[in-house]
């Protein structure tokens, strides 16, 4: 298949344009390198531009056939999100109605969207399955939760069928590892606790301890970038066959504490990780896990790296690379 993969020069883009290229698939990048990184690609599937530039989206659809879109194109801080909402409104929002324009003017090819769990807000129960009710807690929850609704709009008027993959907590690296999380600044904290190991940082806050969690910390559940991309590989494979419009929450099905992620990269990394106790970091809810039996039993999905010292062994392996590299040009 032939995947237009928007934004796919970030985090889980880059490793979904792998993934696809790996597999003898083509791929066409198209991002703005406003968060991405020009060398996580391939020079010859990038293409530098903005989703809010429809005759640059019409070039590329008329260059070549594409056969489905992915989208990864989007801000994902929540702070910032509270800050600055008009910023990801118009990334988040408008720019994708620019591109839903651009495929229906272009044969309508079938959509994977990037959702988070960041659209149910504070859970009512957990594991959250599909049907928990969602109340996004801030703009880019809330964000990601419009486009999903515009889909379902553009599904009934225009014929569009794609499928929403909601990520829990994206995490590790690529296995082979060619590449890994680069978020500047980085705000998530097994790549921040990485940074610590690795003698980058001097200490992690550790923000909130008086949840009413086990050991007080939130619990969340990670989830391996590349299990993510093979989730999106599933999920084109069925529109492509013909299967109707579908939601998947994508976990581990496994909740680990603050706590417990800091002992789990002291135990992978054999280094002890200083910590600072810090107030409660505004919109965290204590406790997200998945439940992901619709993604097992209708995709076929089946994580392979869902061990969480797994996880930080691909996501150490990259933060050993990257500490090199600043030490070199330092
Ligand atoms: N945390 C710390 N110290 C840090 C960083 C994080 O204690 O330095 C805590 C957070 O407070 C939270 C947990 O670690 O309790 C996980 O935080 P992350 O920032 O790694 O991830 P989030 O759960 O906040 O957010 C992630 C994605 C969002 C998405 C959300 C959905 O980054 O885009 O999952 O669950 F919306």
């Amino acid at each position: 298949m032939r995947i237009l993969v928007a934004g796919g020069a970030g985090y889980i883009g880059s490793h979904m344009t792998k993934m696809l290229l790996d597999a003898g698939h083509e791929a066409i990048v198209v991002d703005n390198l406003c968060h991405g990184f020009r060398d996580a690609v391939p020079h010859e599937v990038f293409v530098k531009g903005d989703l809010r530039d429809g005759a640059l989206l019409d070039r590329v659809f008329s260059t070549k056939r594409i056969d489905g879109v992915m989208h990864f194109a989007s801000f994902t801080q929540v702070g910032e999100s509270v800050a600055r909402p008009s910023k990801y409104y118009w990334n988040n929002v408008a720019n994708t109605i620019s591109l839903l324009d651009a495929m229906v003017r272009n044969g309508t090819p079938p959509l994977i969207f990037s959702s988070t769990a960041a659209i149910f807000g504070e859970p009512e129960y957990v594991p959250i399955d599909e049907g928990h009710p969602k109340n996004p807690a801030n703009p880019y929850g809330r964000s990601k939760w419009m486009v999903e609704q515009m889909l379902a709009d553009y599904g009934c008027a225009y014929g569009l069928r794609y499928s929403c993959l909601r990520y829990f907590n994206a995490a590790g690296a690529d296995p082979d590892g060619v590449l890994g999380e680069r978020h500047e600044p980085e705000t998530h904290l097994i790549p921040i606790a990485l940074r610590v190991a690795s003698g980058r940082l001097p200490s992690i806050k550790v923000y909130g301890t008086d949840y009413a969690t086990p050991d007080g910390t939130c619990i969340r559940d990670y989830v391996h970038v590349a299990d993510l991309s093979r989730a999106h590989m599933l999920a084109m494979e069925r529109l492509l066959c013909g299967d109707a419009s579908r939601s998947y929450n994508l976990g581990n099905g496994n909740g680990f504490s603050v706590r417990e992620v800091l002992m789990a990269v002291s135990r992978v990394t054999a280094r002890a990780i200083t910590v600072c106790e810090a107030p409660r970091r505004a919109g965290d809810p204590a406790r997200l896990v998945a439940d992901s039996s619709r993604a097992r039993t209708e995709l076929g999905w089946r994580p392979q790296y869902a061990a969480l010292d797994t996880i930080i062994s691909h996501a150490w392996a990259w933060e050993r690379k990257m500490a090199g590299r600043h030490a070199a040009v330092a």
